[in-house]
């Protein structure tokens, strides 16, 4: 047997299992997996090198409409060209509706900034902003039957926060069609009055983010945000949630025997509420929602992350530029923290964030690192076992990973378009050297080989993770 190409030589690690093989590749898929594997047209020298299923990065926002005067940094290429660098061999960003617009017209949008502009594949989650009758009774569930088997719904923002009636609704719909819903949890009102009465203080410098959105804020609405599904039994992932209160909310619904998971973040590993306290609006640069915290509830995120309370480790990508008017820097934004765009960068940073501060200082496994990382993010998402795994059948998303590789993350070093990273300056051991999508490498060596149109749109299966605790028992 010959292949196109054999891995020879490395360590595969998969979510359950390490192991020294080769990975024989032949038409985009992994065909063999063993020693001696025989020919190919091209033999890859792994020795010394990991071998691990590509990155699925499950949260990304990528060419949404951000309000006036606002543009997102990164348009398919650039965050696809940039994931890729990251060891990413997919990425899940979303179709956002905004109020009144047809869905199906969204995703129709999205396609067409998407097709043949993507280095690595992708799929859409849903944002429902317009719960009508029409979007809930028929295009939401023709969209699931056709693949876009989850979506995302918002607590909080203008414009995209849904009521608790309106939940329930979705909550409904994604009941009976076998969709997966992700929560913003945030309390809407709770912080419009917060930030009212902040600003009415003059305290509108950028370090009051975090106050205008205290942890009750994203408590109460995770606590929310269970109890309607429990009222529904329908599974859902709460996503970014950055605190040990928040967790236990996750917990406790576990407990009492609900399917609910949850999503955490690099920025809740890294980053505190006093960098966005940085001088001539430098804090703005670190400004996301949920805002991150402090040291103990990073130490809680890690807690989250080893005891299975996270089974996602996402970026929650949202990039803007910094020096930019039409970034973080919009003139708006000076006035008062309302203003500043909320979200940061983070889609090739995430993986040698991970493998650094969990694999390398020792608080995950490498097994570990895969699931939260990729194969998670594929059982959760309907694309498992074609993606997220090394195994026969599947698709060769591959990244070779350097375990020993010291970097210094630099924007200099990142391949996307935004003009800052939030982690500039964190030294890493573990870098991922090469990508490859469906047996292509997109980037190796350190450098792009792929081409725009590498990537493509993938359709997906309803997940098994969205079936509720009892299926059997009646909806209506
Ligand atoms: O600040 C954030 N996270 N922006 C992205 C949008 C979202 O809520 O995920
Ligand atoms: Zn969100
Ligand atoms: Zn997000």
């Amino acid at each position: 047997m010959s292949f196109d190409t054999i891995i020879r030589g490395g360590t595969v690690a998969t979510a359950s299992d390490t192991f020294a093989c080769d990975v024989g590749i032949s038409g985009g898929k992994i065909t063999a997996l063993g020693a001696d594997l025989g020919t190919a047209k091209e033999v890859v020298n792994a020795s010394g090198l990991l071998v691990l299923p590509g990155g699925i990065d499950s949260h990304v926002h990528i060419a949404q409409p951000s309000g006036p005067g606002i543009v997102m940094a990164d348009d398919f290429a650039s965050a696809t060209r940039s994931a890729a660098f990251g060891g990413n061999t997919m990425v899940l960003p979303f179709a956002m509706q905004q109020k009144g617009e047809s869905l199906r017209e969204v995703v129709k949008q999205y396609h067409a900034k998407a097709d043949g502009q993507c280095y690595i594949d992708v799929s859409f989650h849903l944002i429902i902003a317009d719960a009508s009758d029409t979007v809930l009774g028929q295009e939401l569930p023709a969209l699931v039957n056709d693949g876009y088997t989850s979506f995302k719904v918002f607590m909080t923002y203008e414009g995209l926060a849904l009521s608790d009636m309106e939940m329930l609704k979705v909550m409904t719909v994604a009941r009976e069609t076998g969709a997966l819903v992700m929560v913003h949890a945030e309390n809407y009102d709770a912080i419009r009055f917060l930030t009212d009465r902040l600003e009415q203080a003059g305290k509108t410098a950028t370090k009051y983010h975090g106050t205008s959105r205290p942890i009750p804020v994203e408590r109460e609405a995770t606590h929310r945000a269970i109890s309607l599904a429990e009222l529904i039994d329908v599974p859902i992932m709460i996503v970014h949630v950055s605190n040990r209160e928040a967790m236990d909310e996750i917990a406790r619904g576990r407990a009492r025997g609900l399917k609910v998971y949850g999503e955490t973040c690099p920025q809740y590993l890294m980053l505190t509420e006093s960098d966005m306290d940085g001088l001539n609006m430098e804090g703005a640069k670190y400004v996301c929602s949920p805002p991150p915290r402090d040291k103990a509830s990073q130490v809680a995120c890690w807690e989250g992350l080893q005891q299975g309370i996270f089974s996602l480790f996402s970026s929650d990508h949202c990039p803007f530029r910094y020096d930019d008017p039409q970034g973080k820097l919009t003139p708006k934004g000076k006035t008062s923290f309302r203003w500043v765009p909320n979200g940061i960068p983070g889609v090739e940073t995430r993986l040698p964030i991970l493998f650094s501060e969990g694999v390398s200082k020792g608080r995950i496994t490498l097994n570990e690192f895969v699931a939260l990382t990729s194969t998670n993010h594929a059982k959760t998402y309907g694309l498992y076992p074609k993606k997220g795994t090394i195994a026969v059948g599947a698709d060769a998303d591959i990244a070779i990973w350097d375990p020993k590789r010291k970097e210094t993350i630099s924007q200099s070093l990142m391949h996307g378009n935004t003009d800052y990273t939030p982690y500039e300056g964190i030294a890493v051991t573990g870098w991922p050297v090469s990508t490859m999508v469906r047996g292509k490498f997109v980037v190796r060596d350190g450098k792009l080989t792929g081409k725009l149109g590498d990537g493509d749109y993938i359709s997906r299966d309803k997940s098994e993770l969205a079936k509720p605790v009892n299926p059997e028992a009646r909806t209506s």
